[in-house]
């Protein structure tokens, strides 16, 4: 894909606007234990985060068991999760387990696959854990306001027989819109975002905080998971001197590479893997800058290595990780669909066939359409109806002048092609960014019983129309 912001490597513009150290960049771990008898509680609600350090006061949020993000959910693979959702919000809620393989039942879609969470009720989601890799949860009622509160937490699935490191990190990288006086501004769903790129805000953080500075030291290996948990924000992270490779995909192993042009582009709801050398000295200081948006570069975090090395060279431990058990799609038996995206503020996008039929539904407030039709659940007829273990290839072709993070449930998909390319790396996706005007085709075998989202990830978008159901059907 090519995007014209990641061209810029420009240095970095002044400092952040906020000031004070990072106390610390992991979110609360969790371990649980496969054995467990009791499941673990994820209680949404309201309180507030230190988004900002002191001076700052702080924010009010939504969030879960009190903590933006909520507790990172550690889990080996082949272990059954089991965890109880409690709804402590006034609204009604529900905890869709992002990438993950779930049996459709503990997909988390509201009137889709279960009644809503009304305030005060619980859910008990339990499933087993057939992937490993970099996963988050968040809910899918309302996604808009719900997630842009600070309702989204990770979900981590080791490896049996984990790559070696010297330090695993997540980074959940988030992305605010707060007014002047530190609070969420409550303007979800805007008509001005929904026909945009969506709502994109004006505070980053890492792990729920501004950051300012992390540690690392010279000689150190690190496994970097970055996951995108902003409503809209599109990030391009540029490690500076560092060499970071990619060895993950929305928790997918893939051959490990470093990144196109040296950026890390990461959609909405997107997650990759790193592993990272600290190839500099002691005293040293790399910045990591975001350059996605043209113009708009900032500098994210400061690395500063410590005054001792770890060792004197990086290591040269292997870094591939082992394949998950996915199915792989038999491209010569696939059946094509073609997919077509229309909508958002245009110029002459929205032309052509459908035309007026898509002008009708716009009254309803639906900004963007799949195959010509807007849904904004509950969604009563699927966009397509795949017989339970066959072959697909989608043809998806993006008529709009906006970048879309297409997001299939239940799935994992192989991106094969763009604008009629090969891929080089055949990777396996959840959540696949297109760039304005490209066509993207991803495979995969409908393996997985029921009806499944098949939506832009930027919530917005989502919730002005850009989503559809493909039911897996074992009736057919
Ligand atoms: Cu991350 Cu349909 O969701
Ligand atoms: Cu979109």
């Amino acid at each position: 894909m090519k995007f014209e912001q990641r061209l810029t490597r420009r240095r970095m513009l002044g400092a952040s606007v906020f000031v004070g150290g990072l106390a610390m960049l992991s979110p609360g771990r969790l371990a649980l234990a496969a054995t467990t008898p009791d499941p673990f509680i994820l209680r949404a609600g309201k309180g507030t985060a230190m988004l900002r350090p002191v001076p700052y006061s702080p924010t009010q949020v939504w969030n879960y068991n009190g903590t933006v993000p909520g507790a990172e959910i550690r889990v080996r693979q082949g272990d059954r999760l089991r965890v109880l959702a409690q709804n402590g919000l006034d609204d009604p809620t529900t905890v869709h387990w992002h990438g993950i393989r779930t049996p459709n039942a503990m997909d988390g879609v509201p009137f889709l696959t279960q009644d809503p969470i009304a305030a005060g009720q619980e859910f008990l989601y339990e499933f087993d854990v057939l992937d490993a890799g970099t996963f988050w949860y968040h809910p899918h009622h309302r996604s808009s306001e719900q997630v842009g509160r600070g309702l989204y937490g990770p979900l981590i699935v080791e490896e049996v027989d984990p790559i070696r490191v010297d330090r695993d990190l997540t980074w959940m990288l988030d992305d605010w819109r707060m007014t002047k006086n530190g609070q969420i501004s409550d303007d979800f769903d805007s008509r001005h975002d929904a026909v945009h790129g969506g709502r994109v805000g004006n505070a980053v953080t890492i792990n729920g905080k501004v950051p300012e500075t992390m540690e690392i030291r010279a000689g150190e290996r690190v496994r970097l998971r970055l996951v995108n948990a902003a409503n809209a924000r599109i990030f391009g992270l540029d490690f500076g001197d560092l060499s970071p490779m990619i060895i993950a995909m929305d928790g997918q192993p893939v051959t490990p590479h470093a990144p196109e042009s040296g950026v890390i582009v990461l959609g909405p709801a997107m997650r990759i893997d790193l592993v990272i050398d600290m190839t500099g000295k002691p005293g040293d200081t790399v910045s990591v800058a975001d350059v996605f948006y043209k113009d708009l570069e900032y500098r994210l975090i400061d690395l500063t290595y410590a005054s001792e090395p770890l060792r004197s060279t990086v290591p040269d431990w292997p870094i591939a990780l082992a394949p998950n058990p996915l199915t792989e799609p038999d491209l010569a038996a696939a059946t094509r669909h073609q997919i077509v995206f229309n909508g958002g503020m245009m110029g002459q996008m929205m032309m052509g066939a459908g035309m007026a039929n898509m002008m009708e539904q716009m009254r309803d407030g639906n900004m963007w359409f799949i195959n010509g039709k807007a849904e904004k659940g509950p969604i009563k007829d699927p966009l397509l109806t795949l017989p339970l273990g066959t072959s697909h290839v989608l043809e998806m072709e993006n008529r709009t002048r906006w970048a879309h993070p297409i997001h299939f449930h239940g799935h994992s998909f192989r991106v094969i092609a763009r604008n009629g390319q090969p891929t080089k790396y055949n990777e396996w996706q959840d959540t696949v960014m297109m760039a304005p005007q490209e066509r993207v085709d991803i495979a995969f075998v409908a393996d997985n019983p029921g009806d499944w989202m098949f939506h832009c990830h930027i919530l917005e978008h989502q919730s002005a129309g850009m989503m559809g159901v493909v039911r897996v059907s074992s009736a057919v």
